[in-house]
C-alpha cells in the first residue's frame, strides 16, 4: 500500500473540518475527490501535504507516519507530494522557465537562489516539460501573459520538476474554462499513465470525476460518503454526496465543453517587455 489514511480528524476551533476519514491509496492510483464547498476536501488534501497540521490520526505513506516529520524530512516530503492549486501559485511577473525551476528550490543554495542560477540541466528539464505539456512557446514570457490554462500547465511543470510519486491537485480547473479545463485534466491523466505517478484531485464536478478518474472518494461534512469506482456513482448517491434533494441532476454540476473556447491571454493581463532571461551556471 502507497498510502493510507487512518481515522485522520482536522478542526478548526468548533469546526470539524474533516470528520475520522480513513482510505487506503494503492500505487498509481488516479483518485478524485468530489463534495460540495465546505465538506472538507481542500483540508484533507493540505493535511496529506502538511500545509495543514492533522487535529488526530496517522497517515503512513510506504509505511511511515509522515504525520510526524519535520524539519528537512518534512519539506522533502512536501516535495514528493506536489501541490497543484485552484489559483496556479505561480509568480506571475517571473518567467515561465523561471517559475518552473522554483520546483528545484528545495534542493538549491540561496546563493544560487538569490542570484537566479539554476543548473543547465534543470534548465534542460524545465524546457523538456513545457514541451510535453505542449507550452514550450511561452518559455520566455512572462506567467501573467498566459491564459489560465496555460499558467495550470506551468504549474504542473514545476511541480514535475521535483520528479515527486504523488501529485495532490485541489480543484485545479475550477478557474478554467472548459476548453482549458480539458487539456489540463487531460495533462493530470497523462502524468499518471505515462509516469505512473499516482494523483489524487479534489474536484467538485462529477463528470469531470467520472471522465478521467479510476475511483471516486465523496466527501460530504467532513466524511466519506462515497468510494468506489465511477460506474458506482449512481444518482442517489450523487445526491447524498452534494447534499441535493430530488431536483438534483448530474447536468447542474457539468464542465462539459459546450462551445469552442479559444486559448487567448485573461483579459486582465497586460503586455510586458520580456522579462529577465534566465542565467545558467554549468
Ligand atoms: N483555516 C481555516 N480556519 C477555519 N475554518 C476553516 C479553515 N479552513 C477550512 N475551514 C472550514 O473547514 C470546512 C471545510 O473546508 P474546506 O476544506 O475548504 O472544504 P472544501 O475544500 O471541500 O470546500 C469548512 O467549514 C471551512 O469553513
Ligand atoms: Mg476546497
Amino acid at each position: 500500500m502507497l498510502l493510507s489514511v487512518q481515522n485522520v480528524c482536522k478542526n478548526f476551533g468548533s469546526v470539524s473540518a474533516v470528520k475520522s476519514v480513513t482510505f487506503d491509496v494503492e500505487q498509481g492510483a488516479m483518485i478524485g475527490i468530489i463534495g460540495r464547498s465546505g465538506a472538507g476536501k481542500s483540508t484533507f488534501l493540505r493535511m496529506i501535504n502538511r500545509l495543514v497540521d492533522a487535529s488526530s490520526g496517522r497517515i503512513l505513506f510506504k509505511g511511515r507516519n509522515i504525520l510526524a516529520y519535520q524539519g528537512a524530512e518534512m519539506r522533502r516530503w512536501q516535495a514528493n507530494c506536489a501541490m497543484i492549486f485552484q489559483q496556479f501559485n505561480l509568480v506571475p511577473r517571473m518567467d515561465v522557465v523561471s517559475n518552473v525551476l522554483h520546483g528545484t528550490l528545495n534542493r538549491r543554495s540561496t546563493l544560487a537562489t538569490a542570484f537566479n542560477l539554476f543548473p543547465r540541466a534543470d534548465i534542460e528539464k524545465a524546457i523538456e516539460l513545457l514541451e510535453r505539456l505542449g507550452i514550450e512557446e511561452q518559455a520566455t514570457k512572462r506567467v501573467e501573459a498566459l491564459s489560465g490554462g496555460q499558467q495550470q500547465r506551468v504549474a504542473i511543470a514545476r511541480a514535475l520538476m521535483q520528479d515527486p510519486e504523488m501529485v495532490l491537485a485541489d480543484e485545479p480547473i475550477a478557474s478554467l474554462d472548459p476548453m482549458n479545463a480539458q487539456l489540463v485534466m487531460d495533462a493530470l491523466r497523462q502524468i499518471h499513465d505515462q509516469d505512473g505517478r499516482t494523483v489524487i484531485c479534489n474536484l467538485h464536478t462529477l463528470d469531470t470525476a467520472r471522465r478521467y478518474c479510476d475511483r471516486v472518494i465523496g466527501m460530504s461534512q467532513g466524511q466519506v460518503v462515497f468510494d468506489g469506482p465511477p460506474a458506482a456513482l449512481t444518482t442517489a448517491v450523487a445526491r447524498e454526496i452534494y447534499g441535493a434533494d430530488e431536483s438534483f441532476s448530474e447536468e447542474a454540476t457539468s464542465t462539459e465543453i459546450r462551445e469552442q473556447v479559444e486559448d487567448v491571454p485573461a483579459p486582465s493581463a497586460q503586455p510586458k517587455a520580456p522579462a529577465e532571461p534566465v542565467k545558467t551556471v554549468d
